[in-house]
């Protein structure tokens, strides 16, 4: 199945996006960006992936970058798109567009913590328990349906970053699985609120 992954950042779960792509029945056919500066370009570079940057300066409103985001992402016809750390909200117009054909991962269990800032979010609640949540996309920033979620353990010790390396390994694990199961068509977004996977309500 052809896909776009849409990233912001470091890119390390498009790197193991990248290094399951066989097992997982995936062709990525483009990495786009909305920073120039992503360490993800590079990533997909190394790999001979084509790449695509949208500056988000170079539009005057947010529908407009999307805009422009869509009309890249039609020139290869894929069925799937691919959130992979990519800090944009997206618009209404974007999400309808594509109904159903958008995976996000988020480090969260949610519906605990959406939005930013998530493990310090976590620690300062003294949660004893974090993790992961790997959703469709709906307009609720978020607020997709889940689709899966691995748990790790907060420790005392724990800081910001301990805790997200902790997750970002849960992640690495979990994003190519979840992936897998789209591109074997046994994952259906339903409506805002709930989703099959192989016929049953998730
Ligand atoms: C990950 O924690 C992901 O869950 C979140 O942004 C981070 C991106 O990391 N949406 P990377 O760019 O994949 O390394």
């Amino acid at each position: 199945m052809k896909a776009v992954i849409l990233i912001s950042g470091n890119g390390s779960n498009l790197q193991s996006i990248i290094d399951n792509t066989d097992r997982i029945d995936l062709q990525i056919s483009c990495v786009i960006s909305n920073n120039k500066n992503a360490f993800g370009l590079k990533r997909a570079e190394s790999s001979k992936l084509r790449t695509a940057i949208i500056d988000p300066e170079l539009y005057n409103s947010k529908d407009a970058f999307d805009r422009e985001l869509i009309s890249i992402i039609e020139q290869h016809e894929v069925e799937l798109i691919v959130l992979a750390g990519y800090m944009r909200v997206l618009t209404p117009l974007f999400v309808s567009h594509y109904f159903g054909k958008i995976l996000n991962i988020h480090p969260s269990l949610l519906p605990k913590f959406p939005g930013l800032n998530t493990h310090q979010r976590a620690i300062d609640a003294s949660e004893t328990a974090h993790g992961v949540s790997v959703h469709f996309v709906t307009e609720e920033l978020d607020g997709g349906p889940i689709i899966n979620q691995e748990s790790v353990i907060i420790d005392n010790s724990d800081t910001e970053e301990s805790l997200s390396m902790k997750v970002l390994k849960k992640e690495h694990v979990i994003y190519p699985k979840v992936i897998h199961w789209y591109t074997q068509g046994r994952l259906k977004l339903i409506d805002n609120f709930n989703a099959t996977l192989d016929g049953k309500m998730i």
